[in-house]
C-alpha cells in the first residue's frame, strides 16, 4: 500500500491531517473544508486523488477511526463521500465546458454500427493543438528528460484499466463480454508476470526508478493528478458509464501508434530492454484492442443503449483533451529541465 503523499495546499493539508488521524476534518459538512490552493498549485487535484485512493488500496499509515457505530472507515465516511462528490461536480463541469469549447467531432446517433465506428475513429483524429509526448520521446528527449516522462506516466501505468473496471457490473452482458477481451490481456491472461502493470514495474526496475504503487504522486504534476482522477470519475459513476467506455476506447486507439514512436525513442537512447518491451507489447495489443474498443464495446454499447452516443463522445473527448493537457503541461516541465521537482511540495505545517 501507498503511503499518504505530502500535502500541497489547505484542502489537501486538512485532509490529509485527517488521515493521519491527527486534526478531523470540520466535522460531517464538507462545505465546511477549506477552500483548495489556488490553480496550479495541485491542491484540489492532490485531494480528490487522494479520496480516491481510498477506494483503490488505501494509504499504509492512515490512521482509520476507531471500531463502532460511529468508525466507519475511512472509504465510507459519509463526509469523505460529501467532499468528494463537491471536488468531482467541479471537475465534471470543467471537463464537460472544456469538451463544449473544443467542439470535436460529433459521433451520429442511431445509425448503421459502421458508420458509428468510422466517426469515432475520426473523432480520435482531432487536433487537440497538443504536441505529442511520444514524438518527443522518439525525436528529442535525452535520458534525464525520459526517466522524468516515465516518472509523470507511472502515475497511470501502476493501476492500468482498473478505474475503467468499475464499469463492469453496469454493463450489459455483450459489453462486459467484450471489456473482458481488453482486460484479460490487461491483466496478464492469468499470468501475473504478464499484468500490464507488472510489464511496466520491471520496466522501471530496469531503469532505475521506484517502481512502487504511487511513488511519484508528490512530483506528479497537476495535470497528470487530473487526467487520472477524471479516469476514476468516469468509472465510479455508473451514471457515466458510457463516458467511461468512450474514454477507454478513445485511450486504445490513441496508444499503438505513440508507443512505436516511443519504442524507436527508446532504442535511440539505450533504454533497458525491459522497458521498451512494455512499449513493444502495447504497439501490438493496442492495435487490436483499438478495434475490439471500438467496434464491439462501444459499438454493442450503443446498440443496447441508444442515445447513449453523446455520452461516449464526451467520455472519449475528456480522454484526448486530458492527455493534450497533460502533454503541454509535462513538455514545459522537461524541457524547464527534468532534475527539477515537478511541484514544490509543502509541508502540512506550512500550510495547515
Ligand atoms: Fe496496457
Ligand atoms: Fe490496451
Amino acid at each position: 500500500m501507498p503511503t499518504l503523499p505530502r500535502a500541497r495546499g489547505p484542502l489537501s493539508a486538512a485532509l490529509l491531517a485527517d488521515l493521519r488521524g491527527e486534526a478531523p476534518l470540520p466535522v460531517g459538512h464538507a462545505v465546511d473544508a477549506p477552500r483548495p490552493g489556488p490553480a496550479g498549485s495541485g491542491d484540489e487535484e492532490l485531494a480528490l486523488w487522494v479520496l480516491y485512493e481510498l477506494h483503490h488500496h488505501g494509504f499504509d499509515n492512515a490512521v482509520e477511526p476507531p471500531d463502532g457505530p460511529d468508525g466507519t472507515d475511512h472509504e465510507w465516511r459519509p463526509d469523505l463521500l460529501s467532499l468528494r462528490g463537491r471536488l468531482e461536480r467541479r471537475l465534471e463541469q470543467r471537463w464537460r465546458e472544456r469538451v463544449a469549447a473544443a467542439d470535436l467531432p460529433a459521433l451520429p446517433v442511431g445509425g448503421d454500427p459502421r458508420e458509428l465506428t468510422r466517426a469515432f475513429f475520426a473523432l480520435c483524429e482531432a487536433d487537440t493543438g497538443a504536441e505529442s509526448v511520444a514524438r518527443f520521446v522518439q525525436r528529442e528527449a535525452d535520458r534525464d528528460q525520459l526517466d522524468e516522462v516515465l516518472r509523470q506516466r507511472s502515475i497511470y501505468h501502476v493501476k492500468e484499466q482498473d478505474a475503467a473496471m468499475w464499469t463492469l457490473p453496469r454493463l450489459p452482458d455483450t459489453t462486459k463480454a467484450h471489456l473482458m477481451t481488453i482486460a484479460a490481456d490487461e491483466y496478464g491472461n492469468g499470468r501475473p508476470d504478464d499484468l500490464h502493470a507488472a510489464l511496466w514495474a520491471r520496466g522501471m526496475v530496469a531503469c532505475g526508478l521506484d517502481a512502487s504503487y504511487a511513488a511519484h504522486v508528490d512530483t506528479a504534476l497537476p495535470a497528470v493528478l487530473e487526467q487520472n482522477n477524471l479516469m476514476t470519475l468516469l468509472g465510479l459513476h455508473r451514471r457515466l458509464v458510457p463516458a467511461a467506455l468512450g474514454h477507454l476506447a478513445a485511450f486504445e486507439v490513441t496508444s499503438a501508434v505513440p508507443s512505436r514512436r516511443v519504442v524507436r525513442g527508446m532504442e535511440r537512447l539505450g533504454v533497458p530492454e525491459p522497458m521498451v518491451a512494455y512499449y513493444r507489447e502495447h504497439m501490438a495489443a493496442d492495435a487490436v484492442h483499438e478495434q475490439v474498443a471500438v467496434r464491439d464495446l462501444v459499438g454493442s454499447y450503443v446498440a443496447e443503449v441508444p442515445g447513449s452516443e453523446a455520452e461516449v463522445a464526451f467520455g472519449a473527448a475528456v480522454c484526448l483533451l486530458a492527455e493534450a493537457a497533460t502533454a503541454t503541461a509535462l513538455l514545459e516541465h522537461v524541457r524547464r529541465g527534468a532534475g527539477e521537482a515537478a511541484v514544490e511540495p509543502q509541508d502540512t505545517e506550512d500550510v495547515a
